[in-house]
C-alpha cells in the first residue's frame, strides 16, 4: 500500500525549561486534511514545528515519535518573515528548486515559472522579477505556497497560513490550497485557532488545549456536536457558521 504522506506523531513532548506539550498523539493519512485548533498558547505551533524539525531555539523535543512517510514541507504564518527581502521572488523559488531537483539553474528557473503559475498568481514572469515588499499579502503567501511546492512535498504544514488575510483573499487561498491537494494527492496538517477555516480545508480535526489533545473527531461532527465546553467555546467564537441544508433546526 502507498503510504506516501501519512504522518504518526505519537506522545510527542515539547520542551523548554518547563514541558509544554504534553504527550500529543494524531495521524495524518496520506491524502488527508487534518486541521489542529487551539485557543493561543495551546501548543498548536510547537507541534507542527516539532513534526518539521524546525523547533525555535531553546526548545526541544523531550519524548515521543514522529514518523513522516515521504517529504515534508511548511508554510510560516509570516511570509514576510521568511523571505529573504533582498531576493527577487522568482530566484528564491528556483534556488528551491534546483536544491530539491537537483537540476541546471536554466532548468530551475523554467521549474519556478512554472510554479508560480501553478499557485494562480497572474502574470507570473513580471512577478518572479519583483521583491517580497513589492507583493500583496495574499501574492505573497502564493509564493510561500510555491516556495512549499518546490520541494515536492508528500505532506504541507501549514501554520495559520491565511490569518493575517482579508476575508476574501483568505477564501481564494484556501481554495487553491484544496485544489493543489487534489492536483498532487497532498496531505495536509493545517493549523489554525479558527476552527471555521479549518473545517473548510480539512476533514478531521485536533482540538489542543494546554499542550494536551482534548477532542479529536470528523471536522463537522467537533463543530456540530463539540465534546467538550472548551471546544464549544471555539465553536462560539466563529458563530455564525453556515447552517447545512436541512439540519440546525435545534
Ligand atoms: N521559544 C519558546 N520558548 C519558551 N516557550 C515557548 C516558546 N515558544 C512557545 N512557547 C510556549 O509554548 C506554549 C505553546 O506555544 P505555541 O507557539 O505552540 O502556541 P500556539 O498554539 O501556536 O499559539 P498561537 O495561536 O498564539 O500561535 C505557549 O505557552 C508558549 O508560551
Ligand atoms: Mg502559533
Amino acid at each position: 500500500m502507498n503510504t506516501l504522506g501519512s504522518l504518526v506523531v505519537d506522545d510527542l513532548r515539547v520542551s523548554a525549561d518547563v514541558e509544554l506539550v504534553h504527550g500529543v498523539s494524531l495521524t495524518v493519512a496520506p491524502g488527508e486534511a487534518v486541521g489542529i485548533v487551539g485557543e493561543s498558547g495551546s501548543g498548536k505551533s510547537l507541534t507542527l514545528r516539532a513534526v518539521m524539525g524546525l523547533l525555535p531555539r531553546g526548545v526541544h523535543r523531550s519524548g515521543g515519535r514522529v514518523q513522516v512517510d515521504g517529504t515534508a514541507a511548511m508554510i510560516f504564518q509570516d511570509p514576510l518573515s521568511f523571505l529573504d527581502p533582498l531576493a527577487r521572488v522568482g530566484r528564491q523559488v528556483a534556488e528551491v528548486c534546483a536544491a530539491a531537483g537537483r537540476t541546471s539553474p536554466r532548468a530551475a528557473r523554467v521549474r519556478a515559472l512554472e510554479l508560480l503559475e501553478s499557485v494562480r498568481l497572474p502574470d507570473a514572469a513580471d512577478l518572479a522579477r519583483r521583491y517580497p515588499h513589492q507583493l500583496s499579502g495574499g501574492q505573497r503567501q502564493r509564493v510561500l505556497l510555491a516556495l512549499a511546492l518546490a520541494q515536492e512535498p508528500d505532506l504541507l504544514l501549514c501554520d495559520e497560513p491565511t490569518t493575517a488575510l482579508d476575508v476574501t483573499v483568505q477564501r481564494e487561498v484556501l481554495d487553491l490550497l484544496a485544489q493543489l491537494r487534489a492536483e498532487r494527492r497532498l496531505s495536509i496538517l493545517f493549523v489554525s485557532h479558527d476552527l471555521a477555516v479549518v473545517t473548510q480545508v480539512c476533514e478531521r480535526v485536533v482540538v489542543l488545549r494546554g499542550g494536551r489533545v482534548v477532542e479529536t473527531g470528523a471536522a463537522l461532527d467537533v463543530v456540530t456536536s463539540p465534546a467538550s465546553d472548551y471546544t464549544r467555546s471555539l465553536v462560539d467564537a466563529v458563530l455564525p457558521l453556515p447552517v447545512p441544508a436541512g439540519g440546525g433546526d435545534d
